[in-house]
C-alpha cells in the first residue's frame, strides 16, 4: 500500500462505480496487480476458504471468465448462475435471486442490461457485489484494467492525449474510462464519433463538473498524430431504443491502417472487446494493438481486487 490507501478500506468493499475510487487507490490496486504479473504462477491459494459468485444476466466472455481464472487461482471456488436454467426461469425476482447468492457465497460478480442493477444488488447483500457491467452505465472493473493498462504500457496516465472513438453514448466502457480519467491529469481527451453516438449530456455535465472537458466533433485523421491512447469501442447494437437508429450508424467508423500509419509508433490503440467491424484484423500485427494484453491483464487485476476485497 504505497500510495496512501488503508488496505482496510478495501476490505469487503462493494464495487459498483470507479468513481467511488481514489486515485491512490487505483495505485495501489495497480501494484498489487504488478505483483500477480511478475509472480506468474503459485500464488499461494489466499482465497481458498472463499466462494465466489458470478451472476450475469446478459452475455460476456472476458469479465465472466477473468473474475472465474482470478478466484480459481487464488484457490477460492466459483459457483454461476446461468440465468436461462435458474429459477428466474420460473418468475423468481431478481432480489430473491441476490439473496441466495449472498446465502451461498462469499463475494457476487453482477453484470445485468439494467442501470443501477449492481447498486441495488449492494443495497440488499451484505457480502461485497462488484458490478460486472450495469447497462450504458458503469464497468468500473474494465475502467481499472483500462487504465492500468495505460499506466503499464505508457509509464503514467497524466499528460497523455486520448481519442476515444465510436459509440461514446451506449458503451458503458467508454463512459467508464471516461470517468476513470477524471481521477488523472490526462492533456487532451477526444471524443470522435457520429453526433448519434456522442457522450450523454449527462455524462458531459458530470464530465466538466469533475475537470475533464472532452472535446468533439474532430475527425480522427487530423488528430491522429497527436495521440498516445486510442480507445475504440463497438457500437452497442443491443442498447439501441430503437433499430432503424442504429442501421443509421451501422457501420460508419472503422480505424482504418491507413489512418493508423499516421500515428505515433508509441500510439497505443485500446478496445475492451469484443469487436466487430470497427477493429480490422489487420491491425493485430501492429505496434499499437495492445487489446491482447489489455484483456489478458483483466485476470491479474482481477486477482488483485479479489485479494485486497476478501484477503486479509
Ligand atoms: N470487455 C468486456 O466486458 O467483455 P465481455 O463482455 O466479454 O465481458
Amino acid at each position: 500500500m504505497a500510495h496512501g490507501a488503508e488496505e482496510s478500506g478495501w476490505k469487503n468493499r462493494d464495487v459498483i462505480d470507479i468513481l467511488g475510487f481514489t486515485k491512490n487507490e487505483l495505485l495501489d490496486l495497480f501494484e498489487e496487480t504488478d505483483k500477480f504479473v511478475e509472480q506468474g504462477s503459485d500464488f499461494g491459494e489466499p482465497l481458498r476458504h472463499k466462494i465466489v459468485a458470478t451472476a450475469f444476466f446478459e452475455p460476456s466472455t472476458r469479465t465472466r471468465l477473468s473474475f472465474s481464472s482470478a478466484a480459481l487461482r487464488l484457490g477460492a471456488k466459483v459457483i454461476d448462475l446461468s440465468a436461462e436454467v435458474s429459477s428466474l426461469m420460473k418468475g423468481e425476482s431478481f432480489a430473491d435471486t441476490i439473496r441466495m447468492l449472498e446465502a451461498y457465497s462469499d463475494l457476487i460478480v453482477v453484470r445485468h442490461p439494467s442501470e443501477g442493477a449492481a447498486l441495488f444488488a449492494s443495497e440488499i447483500s451484505s457480502k461485497p457485489v462488484v458490478n460486472g457491467g450495469d447497462g450504458s452505465q458503469h464497468h468500473p472493473t474494465q475502467a481499472m484494467l483500462d487504465v492500468y493498462t495505460v499506466n503499464k504500457l505508457k509509464g503514467g496516465v497524466d499528460g497523455l492525449t486520448y481519442a476515444l472513438v465510436g459509440d461514446i453514448k451506449y458503451a458503458r466502457t467508454a463512459t467508464s474510462f471516461l470517468y476513470a480519467l477524471t481521477k488523472f491529469n490526462p492533456r487532451r481527451v477526444y471524443a470522435v464519433c457520429p453526433e448519434a453516438l456522442r457522450p450523454r449530456a449527462e455524462v458531459l455535465k458530470r464530465l466538466e463538473g469533475l475537470g475533464l472537458r472532452v472535446e468533439l466533433g474532430l475527425e480522427l485523421e487530423d488528430i491522429i498524430g497527436e495521440l498516445d491512447v486510442v480507445y475504440a469501442t463497438r457500437i452497442q447494437k443491443e442498447r439501441f431504443p430503437d433499430q432503424s437508429e442504429y442501421e443509421k450508424v451501422k457501420g460508419s467508423y472503422r480505424l482504418a491502417r491507413t489512418v493508423m500509419e499516421k500515428a505515433k509508433r508509441e500510439c497505443i490503440i485500446l478496445h475492451p472487446l469484443p469487436r466487430v467491424e470497427e477493429l480490422p484484423y489487420e491491425l493485430d500485427s501492429t505496434p499499437h494493438a495492445a487489446y491482447f494484453k489489455q484483456a489478458a491483464w483483466g485476470v491479474p487485476l482481477r486477482m488483485a481486487l479479489l485479494k485486497l476485497i476478501l484477503g486479509g
